[in-house]
């Protein structure tokens, strides 16, 4: 039995006595009919100075003190957004190696964003505090909402995409899912963690502007609306000082204006000094190297700059001890929701029913990009036609691959995997072959494996042997979670697929036009390639299921749904925050300058006429649909009143499908740069062959603002406006003009 459980059963004894809403003799903290705050400041009463100072900084590398004396057991936390983490070793980052901490490995974060469907995300939310129950975690170090600036950020995979609006709505109702188990959520990395090279120490610097609008509003609605318990502060800089303790960040934006009443935890080593973390807005340090190396420490945890040092700094009276009581409270609330919660369920971990949940997101996930005839003769790629092929030959490392090995703190131990292949041959049995097509090494952290040309192109030569003699060619390739790839601790060295797979594709078409290419990535890859190859599928991480999805796609036993999160650039510098030199990215490494401001992703690409390959929102199906009468119910708008907008959706082919109807809005003219538009709302409607569905949407003053730096508030100026209505950012079906009063 580990301490937290220990410790629990202590509380269960001392509550056991006296049952709770019956015995007045029964400690107020323990008491769960009371108010929470009311606990929270019986609790703090009966600590001591040392017991406070406990509290505020980890005793273990995934672990945080309570009080024992008060039978207030420990806090368990684990990795990460798509599953629970394998265990770690207690005081270094190896795994334990235990038997009993395999688990569901869920989709990717961008592969939810994909989905547009809140309900599978808190579908998601729940199923993964579900097993966290079981692993006996308190809290999930996740989910994360950086903003996709750049397709060379190496942790973009472990984010919801590019647009503020899509990540801000689907992160609601997973902290909702989970936190109704009480297993708290910890929003990460607040903020501007944007890339990952010299993540711990670059100074980012961007306009009010492009922080209100652009990076924050996914965090306030983790917050506000979400009701997030914890947040985990970024390891980089903001304006000159560390995020982890940011009096702007921390103090004024996420205390003062949001009303956060959560715990702040550092990212782990993202402690910088004890005077910042006590003053500026630091609840819990966790995994810091406080003997000033970056490899493992040996000094204890009791040098963290929030145990002796701070301590010796309170006792001093440096800092005041309000500091200390303000953490303490948080942290106390965080564990009487999380821990000391008597009413939780006790969980489980890799059922059928978590399986169904990350297959059912991996169904909605998957993106068709493109599918086109062969030749003028056929019908489109994709879906396989029953019966046509006698031999489907499957290319490539990543159909066969454990894309949950390596990435970093995201990696995960799945006790089930169903690859790409598996799920092909489940389907098509005996017509699969499969031969490798590239090398791809191994996954390390902080390191990559080189791969020597000869095997390359041996490889190589193989498969495009092979596909000769298919009758239909199935490409799995993409990236994988190896250094230098998605994955954690570097950024990608270049936009283009690796491993030698533009060649393959290439030499693949022409050996075998009916080619399907699968890409399997967290980011957006250059296609040189993408005119010659007829059919063209994102098919992102998708965890322990993915192969049942992704089999499910190509035989057209699943209908796709899914649409881009964030833009595919044709060329990477058409990607803004590249426009600009590298002061704009990756930084000067000690500094860098968002210069392409609020215009991040597809409203770069609008604003500047500069298309995207596939843009924001892009995603095909295997049927039709077609939007007729779209409408406002008034060409004006008020302060305080609404509009509603609405156009008919009609499901034209013969199969049933899912649309994401998407909804931006434009500022004709403004005293201040606006991107062309920006989504503002988006439904996804299921509908059978023949089915039409009327999709509204209410429009309101809030929808039109901008933040107005002049006054540090939102504002929305009189004029013409212009509602969008699009089945993607770039295939707009009706425009709505109206006019704000
Ligand atoms: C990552 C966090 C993670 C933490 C604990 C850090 O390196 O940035 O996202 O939660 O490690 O593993």
């Amino acid at each position: 039995m580990h301490i937290k459980s220990s410790l629990l059963s202590l509380t269960m004894a001392i509550v056991s006595v006296a049952p709770v809403n019956a015995d007045s003799t029964l400690p107020a903290y323990l008491d769960e009919s009371r108010p929470l705050d009311e606990r929270v400041e019986d609790a703090l009463s009966r600590m001591t100075l040392r017991e406070k100072v406990a509290m505020c900084h980890a005793e273990g590398k995934f672990a945080s003190p309570g009080v024992a004396r008060l039978g207030i057991p420990d806090l368990w936390m684990s990795d990460g957004p798509h599953g629970v983490r394998a265990e770690i070793n207690w005081n270094d980052w190896g795994y334990s190696g235990r038997t009993n901490d395999s688990i569901t490995a869920f989709p990717a974060l961008t592969a939810l964003a994909a989905t547009w469907n809140k309900d599978l995300s808190y579908d998601y939310g729940n199923a993964l505090a579900e097993e966290a129950l079981y692993r006996e975690k308190d809290m999930m170090l996740g989910p994360g909402v950086n903003i996709y600036r750049t397709p060379l950020n190496g942790r973009n995979f472990e984010y919801m995409g590019e647009d503020p609006y899509l990540a801000g709505e689907l992160v609601v109702p997973y902290i909702k899912g989970m936190q109704k188990n009480g297993v708290a959520a910890c929003v990460k990395h607040y903020a501007l963690n944007n890339q990952e090279l010299w993540r711990g120490h670059i100074d980012v610097n961007l306009s009010d502007r492009a922080l209100h609008e652009i990076y924050l509003p996914a965090f306030k609605r983790a917050v506000v609306d979400g009701g997030s318990w914890s947040i985990m502060g970024a390891y980089n800089k903001f304006r000159g000082q560390h995020c982890c303790h940011n009096e702007v960040l921390l103090n004024k934006i996420l205390k003062d204006d949001w009303g956060f009443d959560g715990v702040v935890v550092t990212d782990w080593g993202g402690a910088h000094d004890t005077r910042e973390a006590a003053l500026y807005g630091l609840d819990l340090e966790m995994g810091s190297y406080t003997n000033g190396l970056t490899s493992e420490s040996a000094f204890t945890t009791d040098d963290y700059y929030l145990a002796n040092p701070y301590l010796n700094m309170l006792q001093a009276g440096e800092v005041p001890m309000s500091t200390l009581d303000d953490k303490v409270r948080r942290l106390l609330r965080l564990n009487f929701r999380t821990a000391m919660n008597r009413n939780k369920p006790f969980g489980s971990v890799a059922t059928p029913e978590h399986y169904a949940v990350a297959e059912q997101i991996g169904n909605e996930a998957i993106v068709l990009l493109k599918n086109s005839p062969v030749s003028k003769k056929e019908g489109k790629l994709l879906p396989i036609q029953p019966d046509k092929y006698d031999r489907i030959l499957v290319v490539g490392d990543n159909a066969t691959r454990n894309l949950m090995a390596g990435g970093g703190s995201s990696e995960l131990k799945p006790k089930d995997i169903v690859t790409p292949l598996d799920g092909l041959k489940a389907i098509y049995g005996d017509k699969i072959e499969y031969t490798q097509g590239y090398a791809a090494g191994r996954p390390m952290y902080g390191h990559a494996d080189v791969i020597p040309a000869a095997v390359t192109d041996s490889l190589r030569a193989k498969a495009v042997e092979m596909a000769k003699n298919a009758g239909l060619v199935i490409m799995v390739g993409g990236l994988n979670k190896n250094h230098f790839q998605d994955c954690e601790g570097g950024d990608r060295l270049e936009y283009a697929l690796p491993f030698g797979q533009p060649e393959l594709i290439t030499e693949l078409q022409a050996a075998n036009p009916n080619l399907v290419v699968v890409l399997l990535t967290g980011n957006a890859v250059e296609m040189p390639w993408a005119a010659k190859v007829p059919a063209i599928v994102q098919g992102w991480y998708l965890g322990s299921m993915a192969g049942k999805s992704l089999a499910g796609v190509l035989s057209g036993n699943i209908n796709p749904s899914g649409k881009l999160p964030f833009s595919f650039p044709a060329r990477l510098e058409d990607n803004g925050a590249h426009h600009f030199g590298t002061i704009s990215y990756p930084g000067d490494s000690i500094r860098q300058d968002y210069k392409e401001d609020i215009l991040v992703g597809y409203r770069w690409h609008d604003t500047k006429k500069i298309p995207a390959l596939f843009p924001f929102g892009h995603g095909l199906s295997y049927t039709d649909f077609t939007y007729s009468n779209p409408r406002a119910d008034s060409k004006t708008l008020t302060d305080g009143g609404t509009l509603t907008a609405s156009v008919t959706v009609k499901n034209t082919g013969d199969c049933e499908g899912k649309e994401i109807v998407q909804l931006y809005i434009g500022d004709d003219k403004a005293s201040v740069l606006r991107p062309l538009k920006e989504l503002k709302a988006f439904a996804k409607v299921s509908l059978q062959p023949g089915q039409e569905e009327t999709v509204t949407f209410p429009v309101t003053v809030d929808d039109l603002k901008f933040y107005d730096e002049a006054t540090s508030s939102w504002k929305a100026e009189p004029g013409k406006f212009t509602i969008y209505i699009g089945a993607s950012s770039t295939d707009i079906k009706a425009k709505i003009p109206f006019e704000l009063k």
